[in-house]
C-alpha cells in the first residue's frame, strides 16, 4: 500500500502535435510521472479520450480531492479510478486521464518499493521469469499514419533471427537504411509517417510488400532472419473489399515471410476474422487490435469465435494498468501471444517497454527505429536486457 500525497496535472504536446496529458503523483515514500499516448486508427470499442482541457482541471480537482490522503495498491487504486468515473468506457474523465494516474502511481509505488516498474509490474502479473519481448518495426507506413494512398496502416520488418536487443535494432535499421536507398532511387519519396516509417507514394499494397522485401534482401538479411508483419487497421479503410483482401492475404502469407497480420477485417467482423484464422492461422499470426481493445470481454468472444491467435495490448484502450494486466492474462490463458504496443501519437515516455517486459508479452510494436519517441522504447529495452542479465 501507498499513500497518496499528491497528484497534478498538465497539458502537453505529443508527436503529432495534438494536445495529451502528463500526470506526476507522489506517495509517501516516491513520485512518479507519466504523459499519455494516443491513437489515430482508434477502435469504436477504446475507453474514450477526454480532451486535455476537461481532464486536466479534473484531474487537478476533483480527482486530486478523491484521492490525496488514501492509501492505495495498484488494484484498488485503479479499481477506485473506474468507479469515481463510473461510466462503462471512461467517457467522464477519460481513459487517457485514469491511465495517466495509474502509470504514474505505478511509478511512484515503484519507486517505494525500490522496484525497476518492469519488476514492480512483473510481480503484479505474477510473472516470474522476465524476458524481452521480439520487437516489431514499422518502416513504412500508410493509412491514417501518412495519407500517401496506401491501405495499409503499417508495413513491419520482425528480425527473428538475432539474439540481443540491440542486434535486432541494428537489424531494423540497416532495412531503414536500404528502404531509404530504394525509395530514392525509384523518386517515391523519403518523408516519414507518424510512426516514423517512411510514407511513399505507392502504387497499392502489392508495391509496399515489395518494397519491404526488397529492403530486407538489399539490407542482406535472409527470410529466416526478417520476417514481415502487417497492421493492416481495417476499420479504418473506407471501401474495404472483404472477399479481395481474404484473397490477398492467402496470396502473401504463400508469397512472403509473413509473420502476422493485425485486423485484417473491420472491428466487429469475428466471422471474418475466424474465416481468415481457420485457413492460414497455422503459419500466420491473425492479430486482433481494434477487435479486442485490450478487454477482456472482447478477448473472451474472440476466443469463442476462434477468430485470432495475437491480441494488442495497448493500456490506454482500456485506461488502467490492472485492465492491462487482466487482458494479458486472458490472451495467455487462450494460449496466444500478447504484443505490447504504443500508439501513433507519442510522447517521450518508455512505460510501454516495461509494461511489455513485466506483463510477459511476447512481442512488441513501436514503430520505426527513428525518431526520438520510438527510439526511446528500443533503448529502454536494451537498458532493461542489461539489468535482466
Ligand atoms: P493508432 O495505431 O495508435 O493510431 O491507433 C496503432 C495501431 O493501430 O496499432
Ligand atoms: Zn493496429
Amino acid at each position: 500500500m501507498a499513500k497518496i500525497t499528491s497528484l497534478s496535472a498538465k497539458e502537453i504536446l505529443d508527436s503529432r502535435g495534438n494536445p495529451t496529458i502528463e500526470v506526476a503523483v507522489t506517495t509517501t515514500g516516491g513520485t512518479g510521472t507519466a504523459a499519455v499516448p494516443s491513437g489515430a486508427s482508434v477502435g469504436v470499442h477504446e475507453a474514450k479520450v477526454v480532451a486535455p482541457a476537461i481532464a486536466v482541471p479534473q484531474l487537478n480537482g476533483e480527482v486530486a480531492a478523491a484521492l490525496v490522503g488514501k492509501e492505495f495498491d495498484q488494484a484498488s487504486l485503479d479499481a477506485f479510478l473506474i468507479q469515481l468515473d463510473g461510466t462503462s468506457d471512461k467517457s467522464r474523465l477519460g481513459g487517457n486521464a485514469t491511465l495517466g494516474v495509474s502509470v504514474a502511481f505505478a511509478r511512484a509505488a515503484a519507486a517505494e518499493q525500490k522496484l525497476e516498474l518492469y519488476q514492480y509490474l512483473g510481480n503484479l502479473a505474477g510473472i516470474t521469469k522476465l524476458a524481452i519481448p521480439q520487437p516489431m518495426f514499422n518502416i513504412l507506413n500508410g493509412g491514417k499514419h501518412a495519407h500517401n494512398g496506401l491501405d495499409i496502416q503499417e508495413c513491419m520488418v520482425v528480425p527473428v533471427g538475432f539474439t540481443s536487443m540491440q542486434e535486432k535494432v541494428d537489424a531494423a535499421a540497416a532495412c531503414v537504411a536500404s528502404l531509404k536507398k530504394i525509395l530514392d532511387e525509384k523518386s517515391l519519396g523519403t518523408s516519414v509517417g507518424d510512426e516514423g516509417g517512411f510514407a511513399p507514394t505507392v502504387g497499392g499494397n502489392d508495391e509496399a510488400l515489395e518494397l519491404l522485401a526488397a529492403s530486407i534482401a538489399q539490407a542482406g538479411f535472409s527470410n529466416e532472419q526478417i520476417k514481415i508483419s502487417l497492421d493492416v487497421a481495417a476499420s479504418s479503410i473506407e471501401h474495404l473489399d472483404k472477399e479481395a483482401m481474404f484473397d490477398w492475404y492467402l496470396a502473401i502469407a504463400q508469397k512472403y515471410p509473413l509473420l502476422s497480420i493485425e485486423d485484417p477485417f473491420a472491428e466487429d467482423d469475428f466471422d471474418n476474422f475466424a474465416n481468415l484464422y481457420a485457413s492460414i492461422g497455422e503459419q500466420v499470426r491473425i492479430v486482433g487490435d481494434d477487435l479486442t481493445v485490450t478487454n477482456v470481454e472482447r478477448i473472451a468472444l474472440a476466443a469463442r469465435k476462434s477468430a485470432i491467435n495475437a491480441v494488442i495490448i495497448k493500456p490506454n484502450q482500456v485506461g488502467t494498468l490492472t485492465e492491462t494486466v487482466a487482458a494479458v492474462a486472458a490472451t495467455h490463458t487462450n494460449g496466444w501471444a500478447a504484443i505490447a504496443s504504443h500508439r501513433s501519437g507519442e510522447t517521450m515516455d518508455t512505460f510501454i517497454a516495461d509494461v511489455a517486459v513485466g506483463l510477459g508479452c511476447e512481442f512488441i510494436k513501436a514503430g520505426a527505429p527513428t525518431r526520438p519517441e520510438r527510439t526511446a522504447k528500443y533503448t529502454r529495452l536494451i537498458e532493461i536486457e542489461s539489468m535482466l542479465a
